[in-house]
C-alpha cells in the first residue's frame, strides 16, 4: 500500500493543496465532484497552447500536423488505458454527460413503442435524464433496478425486470453517493441472454480502480477527464466499433464528413463521424497527461490505499454520536467500494455541515450530489459527502473527523 511518505512526495505535484483556509489547511475531501490536477496536467496542456496550437485535421502546415499527432497519439493512449478493441473506439466528447447524451440521442431510433430501457435507482442524473427524455419521445418505458439492504444492486429484481423488451441496460460502475460497485461483468452477460445493449457509467470508477471493458463486456463505457485529474471540458465515449458504425451522428458539422453536396452529406466512418466542429485537443493532451499520472503511481496501489482511507473514515463516522451513514454495507476491509462517505447528522441540514466544516478547513459536498431519485429511495433529502484520493493523508481523515465531531459545539447546538 502507498506510504504516508509516498503520498507527501505525490502532494508536492498538486500545487492547491497547499491552499490554507482562513489560518487552517485546506483538507480537500470533495474528490468525487472533481480532482485536482497535477502540475504535470497543467504544463501538459500549457505546453501545446504555447507550442503546438493548430486545428487538427484540417491543415498541411506543421503545427496542424502536431495538433493532429498529439489529439491522435491520446487517442491511442485512451484505448489502451480502457482496453479497448480498436483505436477508433474512442470518441472524444466534452465529459460523461454529453456522452450519455450522445448515446440516448443516437440509440433512440431502435427503440420501439413499449420497449424498455432498465437503470438503477444509484444513477446520476447523467444517466438517468437522458433516459426519461428518450422514453418519452419514443414511446418506451423507463424502469429501474433497486437495491438490497446493504445497498448493493439487488440481482433478483434485475432478473425479474429483464425481458424480450429490455433493449437498454445503462448502470453505473460505482455510485458517486454510496460508493456501489456492482459486478457489472454478471449484470451485463445476462442482459445480453435478451440482447439488451450495454452501457455502464464509469465516471466515479475509472480515476480509482483498473478498468478493462472487455473484462466487463459492455457495449458502451463514458466518463469524464476532470474526475481523472485531467482538465474540465473533456470526456469519453467508448463503444464497439461495430455499434458505433450502425449509429447515427449525434451533432452535425466541419469534420465530421466524408462529402458533402447541396441537399445531403456523407459521413465519416467513428470516431470523427461523432466528433463535429473543433475539437478540445489541449484538454485532450491534458488528458494524456492525466493518465500517464495515474498509471505511473498505479490504479491497483490507488484502489488498495483510497479503500484503506475510506475504510479509515467510514469507521470513525459511524462512531459520531448523531450521524448516520449511507454507504454501501461491508465489514471486510477488501470491500469493494468508491471512495466515498455518506452521511447526515441528526437534527442539522447537511449544508450547515458543510459549512461549518470548511471553517475548519475542510472542503466536502452537500446536496443530492445530482442523485435526486437515489437520495429519495434512501428517505433523505440530501447528504454530506466526503470522498477521497491518493493524495489525502490519514492525517486529513483524523482532521475530517475531528472537525465532524466538533459540528454541534460549534453551531453552538449541544
Ligand atoms: N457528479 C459530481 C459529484 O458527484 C459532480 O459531485
Amino acid at each position: 500500500m502507498l506510504s504516508q511518505a509516498e503520498v507527501r512526495e505525490i502532494r508536492k505535484e498538486f500545487p492547491i493543496l497547499t491552499t490554507k483556509v482562513g489560518d487552517k489547511p485546506l483538507v480537500y475531501l470533495d474528490n468525487a465532484a472533481t480532482t485536482q490536477k497535477p502540475r504535470q496536467v497543467i504544463e501538459a496542456e500549457a505546453n501545446y497552447y504555447l507550442t503546438a496550437n493548430a486545428n487538427p485535421h484540417r491543415g498541411a502546415h506543421k503545427l496542424a500536423n502536431m495538433a493532429t499527432e498529439l489529439y491522435e497519439n491520446c487517442r491511442r493512449q485512451v484505448a489502451k488505458f480502457l482496453h479497448a478493441y480498436r483505436v477508433n473506439e474512442i470518441v472524444f466528447t466534452k465529459g460523461a454527460t454529453e456522452s450519455l447524451n450522445l448515446l440516448a440521442y443516437t440509440l433512440a431510433p431502435r427503440l420501439e413503442p413499449g420497449d424498455e430501457i432498465l437503470i438503477s435507482i444509484l444513477e446520476h442524473h447523467a444517466n438517468l435524464i437522458p433516459w426519461q427524455y428518450i422514453a418519452r419521445e419514443r414511446g418506451a418505458k423507463l424502469r429501474y433496478l433497486y437495491l438490497d439492504e446493504k445497498l448493493e444492486l439487488d440481482w433478483s429484481d434485475y432478473l425479474a425486470k429483464l425481458n424480450e423488451q429490455t433493449k437498454i441496460v445503462s448502470l453505473t460502475a460505482c455510485s458517486n453517493v454510496t460508493g456501489t460497485r456492482p459486478d457489472l461483468s454478471k449484470y451485463f452477460a445476462k442482459a445480453k441472454e435478451f440482447g439488451a445493449v450495454c452501457i455502464t457509467d464509469s465516471t466515479q470508477l475509472i480515476p480509482h480502480a483498473p478498468f478493462d471493458v472487455r473484462e466487463l463486456g459492455a457495449d458502451f463505457a463514458v466518463c469524464s477527464s476532470h474526475k481523472i485529474y485531467g482538465p474540465m471540458g473533456t470526456g469519453v465515449l467508448w463503444g464497439r466499433y461495430e455499434l458505433l458504425e450502425s449509429m447515427p451522428p449525434y451533432h452535425y458539422g466541419g469534420d465530421m464528413i466524408e462529402s458533402v453536396d447541396e441537399q445531403s452529406a456523407c459521413f465519416a466512418r467513428p470516431a470523427s463521424r461523432f466528433e463535429a466542429g473543433t475539437v478540445n485537443v489541449g484538454g485532450v493532451v491534458g488528458l494524456g497527461a492525466a493518465l500517464d499520472f495515474v498509471s505511473e503511481i498505479g490504479l491497483e496501489n490507488i484502489d488498495e490505499y483510497e479503500r484503506h482511507l475510506t475504510e479509515l473514515a467510514l469507521e470513525a463516522v459511524a462512531q459520531i454520536k448523531g450521524c448516520q451513514l449511507f454507504s454501501v454495507a461491508g465489514t471486510s476491509p477488501a470491500y469493494l467500494r468508491g471512495a466515498v462517505v455518506p452521511f447526515s447528522y441528526e437534527g442539522i441540514h447537511p449544508h450547515d455541515v458543510a459549512t461549518v466544516l470548511n471553517e475548519q478547513g475542510v472542503a466536502v459536498r452537500a446536496g443530492h450530489h445530482c442523485a435526486e431519485p437515489l437520495h429519495r429511495h434512501l428517505g433523505v433529502n440530501s447528504t454530506c459527502r466526503a470522498s477521497f484520493s491518493f493524495y489525502n493523508t490519514e492525517e486529513e481523515v483524523e482532521r475530517f473527523i475531528e472537525a465532524l465531531t466538533a459540528v454541534p459545539k460549534l453551531m453552538g447546538l449541544r
